[in-house]
């Protein structure tokens, strides 16, 4: 083939693999925006679940990131953010990554202030208003968990609406009630008896409430919070990582249950 002009330009200056060189400095934009509320800004993560990226080898990286972009390695959260990042991107974040040191076993991260921060409080009222509409057994955690929508939720399901600023959800996780085999005790209805709650995981959407969270993460004006049983929150909550999941459910309200939700209200 023919060197275009830009090519031989190239060649002659003696810089052939200039215009493909990874940019860690673009890599480092991107890192502190987004990966660094998992991975930390140098590639220390957060917690014990997410692992260090400081250090690692390049190609390493971009493999991983590429395998995550197009699903043949399953993780749901890497997913939703992989799949929004161009080859040029992988390439600058997998630099950048490589570039790092200072990762130990044992090194954490601060979460980043914007994700960490949720702007929810506990509804005053709950459950006075809200309607249950759907229940689901959780075997590998034998804990059965029951979701609820306040009525803003409810009105923009029963008429197929998007569900707006205003709606909120909350999910009530139980421990199910366990037999002398330890088995989860199931009832009539077919789902678990529930024994004692443990928790309770919530989204909300109000004006304003996305505007600190980068796009790729964002969703919406959609927040998140997990409050203990003394409905306070739980210390210690990224957001981040309920953002990212949730992230891909743009057609649906952000919401994994909607169709539950419909179905539910539009029977009443
Ligand atoms: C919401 C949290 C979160 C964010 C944000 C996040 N990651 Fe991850 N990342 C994870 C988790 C969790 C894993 C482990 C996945 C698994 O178990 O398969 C992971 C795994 C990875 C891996 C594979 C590491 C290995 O050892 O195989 C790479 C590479 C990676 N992330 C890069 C990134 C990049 C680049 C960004 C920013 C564009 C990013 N991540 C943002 C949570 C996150
Ligand atoms: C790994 C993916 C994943 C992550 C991370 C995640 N969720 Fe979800 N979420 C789901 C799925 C799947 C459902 C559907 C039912 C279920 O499994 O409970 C759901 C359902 C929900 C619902 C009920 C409304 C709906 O969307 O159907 C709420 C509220 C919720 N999640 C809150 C949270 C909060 C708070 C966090 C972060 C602490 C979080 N989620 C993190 C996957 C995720």
């Amino acid at each position: 083939m023919r060197p275009t002009l830009l090519t031989s330009l190239l060649l002659t200056l003696g810089l052939p693999g200039l215009a493909l060189a990874a940019d860690a400095a673009a890599g480092k934009a991107k890192v502190d925006m987004v990966c660094a509320a998992c991975h930390g800004a140098t590639g220390v993560s957060v917690s014990d679940a997410i692992p260090n990226l400081a250090g690692q080898k390049t190609v390493y990286l971009e493999n991983q990131l590429k395998a995550l972009k197009d699903g043949s390695r399953k993780n749901p959260v890497m997913n939703a953010i992989a799949s929004q990042l161009s080859t040029d991107d992988i390439a600058n974040v997998a630099a950048f990554f490589a570039s790092q040191s200072g990762a130990t076993s044992t090194g954490k991260s601060a979460l980043l202030p914007n994700l960490a921060k949720t702007n929810m409080s506990f509804p005053e009222s709950y459950p006075n208003g809200y309607v249950k509409y759907h229940t689901i057994n959780f075997p590998a955690t034998k804990q059965v968990r029951y979701y609820y929508a306040n009525p803003v939720a409810v009105a923009a399901a029963k008429e197929g609406r998007a569900v707006p600023n205003g709606a909120y959800l909350m999910v009530e996780v139980h421990a199910a009630k366990l037999d002398a085999d330890k088995k989860p005790v199931m009832g009539p209805d077919g789902f678990y008896v529930a024994d004692k709650l443990m928790f309770y995981t919530a989204m909300a959407r109000e004006t304003g409430w996305g505007k600190d969270i980068p796009d790729m993460l964002r969703n919406e004006e959609w927040n998140y919070s997990v409050y203990t049983v003394a409905r306070q929150h739980r210390p210690g909550m990224n957001q981040a990582e309920c953002l990212a999941c949730h992230k891909p459910l743009d057609q649906t309200s952000y919401m994994f249950t909607i169709k539950e939700l419909t179905a539910a209200v539009k029977a009443k």
